[in-house]
């Protein structure tokens, strides 16, 4: 682990990593080290990707038995198995032996995986399988070696985490109150259930992922930074990140934040409003949904319409499109992207397809237009003065909700704040003050 700083400071004040986080996050301010300094990324990598639930994946992405797919977590490469009897295991992609890489392909179908090196084969539950002239170990099955596992895998609703603490808050109350968000996700798919199958967009972004994070449920930027799209696709969503919005900005806990746009929906009153849509061009999705919800149960569901979250510290559900964060370095980032697809819902699932595309895909304008933010972002904040960013927007008017959770308006910082508090958490942890 990387120390940033010695425990023993001058004239005794406490100067341990714990000390100088404390001082680098503040209530109204963060220090703007925390985005440019290797130090600091090695010890995210350490107090916060190698240890707190990161979301790796989707099961709909390894249907099958023995289907595949690449992933990672934070710079880690991993690959996500279902093994004939349908667990899912998150595996690391290096070769016992000398360490090369066992997978190759993106996705795939396979019990399992052999080394291009030496012919070193592993099950694709990670169990060693065999190795070529044997005798040079001894004999057969001499040896112990499997594949390096993710310690702890949980899935909800169909999402798979994994944790590389042994032990530590389980998924469900890693998640918490984000739960729900999921939940709201998922039941606007027919059969409750939603499927990536749509394949990964990778954009990559030369700012650090904490940028990435915090904008995510940022309602102040939209109708700056996407003014024009929102002018070509004649939108109403800029509207809702406004002064006269009535959707709040709430802190989840856990780090996790939201923009809750119900209450603007909710006053509009129209069914897939927050899709741009009318029932009359989706008859099939809309039955599907009363007979699964009833006909005023689906009426809430779909003017309520889908979640904007942020689940930390990598899931980014923007409504009907899904975002990965993988830091790779300091200043480096790749978010992966995909369409979410609603089981057994193809006109809808066309729909999404098309509006993904639109806004991130190779030449969509939202996604473009927030990666230029990025990165001017991380240009401007490697400039040493002046040393901090504001995070105080909102603060003296947030109010706890029927939930006790923290909301402010729509265009608050609040779930950034809450974002680095959590952080803030994590790095100080257990440490040395
Ligand atoms: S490095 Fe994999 S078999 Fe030698
Ligand atoms: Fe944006």
């Amino acid at each position: 682990m990387t120390e940033v700083t010695d425990a023993v400071g001058p004239a005794g004040r406490p100067s341990g990593p714990a000390a100088r986080y404390d001082e680098l996050i503040q209530p109204r301010r963060v220090h703007g080290s925390l985005y440019t300094s290797p130090e600091i990324f090695a010890d995210e990598l350490q107090q916060i990707w190698y240890r707190t639930w990161v979301y790796v994946g989707h099961v709909s992405e390894i249907a099958e038995p023995n289907d595949y797919v690449r992933k990672s977590i934070g710079p880690q490469d991993v690959i996500m198995t279902r093994t004939a009897d349908g667990e899912v295991h998150l595996l690391l992609n290096r070769c016992a032996h000398r360490g090369n890489l066992v997978c190759e392909a993106d996705a795939g179908n396979s019990s399992s995986f052999r080394c291009p090196y030496h012919g070193w084969t592993y099950r694709n539950n990670g169990d060693m399988l065999g190795y070529p002239f044997h005798q040079g170990y001894g004999g057969r099955n001499k040896l112990e070696l499997g594949l390096g596992r993710v310690p702890r895998v949980g899935v909800y609703q169909g999402f798979v985490f994994g944790s590389f603490a042994e032990d530590g808050p389980t998924l469900e109350q890693h998640l918490g109150e984000a739960k729900g968000e999921i939940d709201r996700l998922v039941r606007l798919a027919p059969e409750g259930e939603i499927e990536l199958s749509a394949g990964f967009l990778k954009h990559r972004a030369r700012a650090n992922w904490k940028l990435l994070a915090e904008n995510e449920t940022d309602g102040y930027h939209p109708q700056f930074v996407h003014a024009s799209i929102f002018s070509v696709a004649e939108s109403g969503i800029g509207a809702l990140y406004g002064e006269k919005s009535t959707a709040v900005t709430r802190a989840l806990g856990n780090g996790h934040s939201e923009n809750d746009l119900r209450p603007e929906f909710r006053r509009l009153g129209v069914p897939l409003g927050w899709f741009g849509t009318t029932e009359e061009k989706v008859p099939n999705y809309v039955k599907a949904m009363r007979d699964r919800h009833g006909d005023s149960g689906a009426e809430e569901v779909l003017i309520e319409g889908a979640p904007h979250v942020m689940i930390f510290p990598n899931l980014f559900i923007a409504e009907i499109q899904l975002f990965a964060i993988q830091p790779l370095a300091a200043d480096l980032t790749v978010q992966h992207v995909t369409a979410v697809q609603f089981k057994s819902a193809p006109e809808m699932n066309k729909r999404m397809l098309q509006q993904c595309v639109g806004s991130v895909g190779p030449a969509g304008m939202l996604l473009a237009d927030d990666t230029e933010m990025y990165e001017r972002n991380q240009a401007g904040v490697a400039e040493l003065r002046p040393e901090w960013l504001d995070v105080r927007r909102g603060v003296d008017r947030e109010e706890i909700d029927e939930r006790g959770l923290t909301i402010g308006g729509a265009t608050d910082e609040t779930g950034m704040r809450g974002f680095w508090s959590h952080y803030k958490h994590l790095m100080t942890e257990g440490r040395v003050r």
